[in-house]
């Protein structure tokens, strides 16, 4: 009988994260503060985040250990299987082998929890009482309310408008957990007043929505704001995953030629592929593929330049790729690929040829995950289809081509609670979206006045 699912067991789990800020082909340039545009240091994070978190922001060590706190945690479904996926390899009649990763089995249903149950640890144990955040489709709210729980600490989310009211179950998922969970924009805050103002309609955009938690979380002295993508720490945190990867795919006694991520901000791909790229960077041969939405293109047409997190100009200064802190993207179901910026680390990856980006638009994605729902069984997430619309893309060139490719990617969630997406798509209310070259040039007026990094592509 073929092996269906590779588990390791829990003796293997890694007890050290992968930082790839060490083996970075071309180093990167630091955050700048959002007033003074000079680098930022420590203190400048000290309002926001906790101490052991902006020392893990700004580390150049390879590995750092993961504390047995967090670990105990990550036992609860960690390590996460290695499938191989023999039913769409026959659908697709390939001769590739199609691995992936499910990170659909932590109790929030995705990759989040991985940091941000590292990230409720270490704000417990630096006296945090509660945190606030913002999400996109929910799955980062949902994620850090299960985690606060898990640590006795408040949470806080600022969900984005549309989402909010495409995902009600994502909502009840924080309140079950504890977590208070608002709309964005709210009347709550500046941020979201000023909004609301200029718009009262706007359907929200995760921009809005981590100006609205930052500012909540500078003015209370016992809070403290996390992220759930985007930043260097966020990112390590993620590698749990790609290192126990690695083992898994020894075991099974292959090595992937390609490996494919879906990127909103970046941390589920970054967790599977940065312990492939420090690889890569030693000379092995792998194609690494980020795939976004056209609907929200940042790697494959935003520039390179430095910008804010979010809408209102709070956030430090990130050198990434960009479609301009004031973006708001069309309401596509995939919310947690929403996000007008891309992970420094993998802006930088990307300019460096280690990482390729590609942007798949909405149906073909939907169609994807239909096709993957047939034949592996897994209902997956709206941001995951758009890894699988990649993997079936590879997987077709592998057979036209007569190649055997090893195909790797992160399945980084699942759907059970997107059907109202699924629901869109099957009774053909869903169409693609091309993002207007208006709106990049309007990305490029809104970063005009920023300082430019070495590599600016605008
Ligand atoms: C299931 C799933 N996959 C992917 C993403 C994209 O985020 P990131 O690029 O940080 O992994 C999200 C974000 O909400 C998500 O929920």
């Amino acid at each position: 009988m073929q092996t269906k699912k590779i588990f390791l067991p829990e003796s293997e789990i890694p007890r050290q994260w992968y930082n790839v800020a060490a083996d970075m082909p071309t180093p990167m340039e630091p955050p700048l503060h959002p007033g003074t545009g000079q680098p930022v240091g420590p203190e400048d994070l000290a309002p926001i985040f906790p101490m052991p978190l902006i020392e893990q922001e700004v580390s150049q060590e390879r590995f750092i250990d993961i504390p047995d706190e967090v670990l105990e945690q990550y036992l609860i479904w960690r390590p996460s299987p290695l499938y191989r996926a023999y039913g769409l390899e026959k659908f697709l009649d390939t001769p590739a082998k199609i691995y992936f990763k499910n990170e659909g089995v932590s109790p929030a249903g995705s990759h989040k929890p991985n940091t941000a149950i590292a990230q409720a640890y270490y704000n417990k144990i630096s006296g945090t009482k509660r945190i606030i955040t913002e999400t996109g489709a929910g799955q980062w709210g949902s994620a850090l309310s299960y985690c606060c729980a898990l640590f006795g600490l408040e949470c806080k989310v600022y969900m984005v408008k549309v989402s909010y009211q495409q995902k009600p179950y994502r909502r009840m998922m924080m309140e079950t957990w504890g977590g208070t969970c608002v709309a964005s924009p709210s009347t709550e805050t500046e941020a979201g007043r000023k909004i609301l103002e200029q718009n009262p309609d706007s359907p929200g955009s995760l921009g809005i929505a981590i100006s609205e938690a930052v500012e909540m979380a500078v003015q209370d002295d016992e809070a403290k704001y996390a992220l759930g993508s985007v930043l260097n720490h966020v990112m390590l945190h993620q590698t749990v995953n790609g290192l126990e990867c690695q083992k898994q795919m020894k075991i099974a006694g292959d090595y992937p030629d390609i490996i494919i991520g879906c990127a909103g901000g970046g941390s589920n791909f970054a967790g599977l592929c940065f312990p492939y790229v420090r690889d890569k960077v030693n000379g092995k041969d792998i194609d690494i593929i980020a795939v976004e939405p056209t609907a929200c293109p940042t790697m494959t047409r935003g520039p390179f330049a430095y910008d804010f997190g979010d809408n209102n100009q709070m956030t430090p200064l990130l050198p990434m790729h960009t479609l301009g802190h004031t973006f708001v993207p069309e309401g596509i179901h995939a919310g947690g690929l929403r996000y007008h910026g891309m992970a420094p680390l993998i802006s930088q990856l990307i300019l460096d040829n280690i990482i390729r980006p590609v942007a798949i638009a909405q149906l073909e994605t939907f169609e994807a995950g239909i096709t993957f729902a047939k034949t592996e069984g897994f209902i997956s997430a709206p941001e995951t289809t758009h890894a699988i619309a990649e993997v079936i893309r590879q997987a077709i060139q592998a057979k036209e081509e007569a190649k055997e490719k090893v195909i790797l990617f992160n399945w980084s969630g699942h759907g059970l609670v997107d059907m109202a997406a699924y629901d869109a798509y099957l009774s053909g209310k869903l169409a693609d979206h091309e993002l207007a070259q208006e709106e990049i040039q309007r990305a490029l007026d809104d970063i005009a006045p920023l300082p430019k990094p070495k590599q600016y592509t605008g």
